[in-house]
């Protein structure tokens, strides 16, 4: 009799764990391509986070690619908007494109390279432009998307010492920094979000851009716990794990299909953000989605030959020219 419960149990554990990474999927895909009806995806987040004339959302890396396509949603929704950024000649021309498509909107940019800053001071400053109190006309912080990251190509322990560096400045040091200063100055009587960029590499590690790897599990558990240690007043949490995007990052990788337009990704974060769970965790679009239940299908032993093989490998597969 026992055996027969033992039995049931086992196959339902087996059929949960085959059935999950499409109840997964099915989820997002509803999320992503459910047609705006009474209120517009604009309007919602609006309604969300931007409900005060000066509120504003803060992104890191967003002079170029995912953080700079965020940048221009964000004001397409009609967002005040602080971007912070390495090049500051880039983040003017982001700050003029976002000014057209929102004259009324506040754009402010400040140039600093997150691999050389001091983060218990210049970007600790940053966060003195902001007022959490209901009164007065400083820009009030709602939403930190951050964003920025940098990738190494090489296998992991063959960076130099000055790679490293720079790989857990950017990657590690600007989440926790700017999480924590922006945590601090968010009005405790308003919603706020957060979004973390992780990547699906934090699923999958390779021997390749191992280093990389480690940094956006960092993020991943860091954006987590935030979350999770926060009784009351609970910041939105949105993490995101997507695969390849078409962006300076990858430049020089070896496209495979399942790279996409940094448009789709953009598309589905702010989709996802605030919609239905409170804390939720993506792989992005479509795409990136198909990826992750592949992954989750795939036996372990066989990644585990594939990660074999490509430790033995000099270099990663580069673009032809
Ligand atoms: N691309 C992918 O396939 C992929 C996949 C998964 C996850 N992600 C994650 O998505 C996020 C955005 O990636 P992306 O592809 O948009 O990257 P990207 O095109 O290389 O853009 C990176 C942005 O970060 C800025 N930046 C780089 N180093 C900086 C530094 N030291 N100080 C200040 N700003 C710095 C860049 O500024 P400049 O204007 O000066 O260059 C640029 O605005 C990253 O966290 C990445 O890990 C990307």
């Amino acid at each position: 009799m026992a055996s027969k419960y033992l039995n049931a149990l086992v196959y339902s554990v087996g059929l949960y764990t085959l059935a999950n990474p499409f109840i997964h999927y099915a989820k997002s895909h509803r999320t992503l391509t459910q047609v705006d009806t009474a209120i517009s995806n604009g309007e919602r987040l609006r309604l969300l986070y931007g409900n005060d004339p000066r509120a504003t959302v803060l992104i890191t890396g967003s002079s170029d690619g995912v953080g700079k396509l965020m940048a221009l949603q964000l004001a397409k929704y009609g967002f005040n908007l602080m971007l912070v950024s390495r090049s500051g000649e880039k983040l003017e021309g982001v700050k003029w494109q976002c000014m057209e498509l929102n004259p009324q909107g506040r754009v402010s940019t400040v140039a600093m390279d997150f691999a050389n800053v001091d983060p218990t001071k210049e970007m600790k400053e940053v966060f003195t432009m902001f007022d959490k109190s209901s009164e007065g006309d400083k820009p009030q912080l709602r939403m930190l998307i951050n964003n920025v990251g940098v990738m190494d190509g090489k296998k992991i322990l063959e960076n130099t010492p000055e790679e490293l560096e720079s790989l857990l400045r950017v990657n590690i040091f600007t989440q926790v920094f700017m999480t924590k200063y922006a945590r601090s100055v968010m009005p405790s009587d308003k919603h706020n979000a957060f979004v973390h960029l992780s990547s699906f590499l934090s699923e999958l590690p390779f021997p390749f851009f191992g280093t990389y790897a480690g940094t956006k599990v960092f993020n991943k558990v860091y954006g987590k716990l935030t979350y999770e240690a926060q009784n009351t007043n609970r910041p939105d949490t949105l993490i995101v794990n997507p695969a390849g995007i078409v962006t300076n990052m990858t430049k020089d990788h070896m496209r495979s299909s399942s790279y996409v337009p940094p448009e789709k990704v953009v598309h589905a974060i702010f989709r996802e953000l605030g919609s239905r769970e409170q804390y939720k965790e993506i792989n992005g679009c479509k795409e990136h989605m198909m990826a992750a239940v592949s992954l989750g299908l795939t036996p372990r032993p066989l990644w585990g030959v594939v990660k074999t093989w490509m430790g033995q490998q000099k270099e990663y597969p580069k673009k032809q020219q």
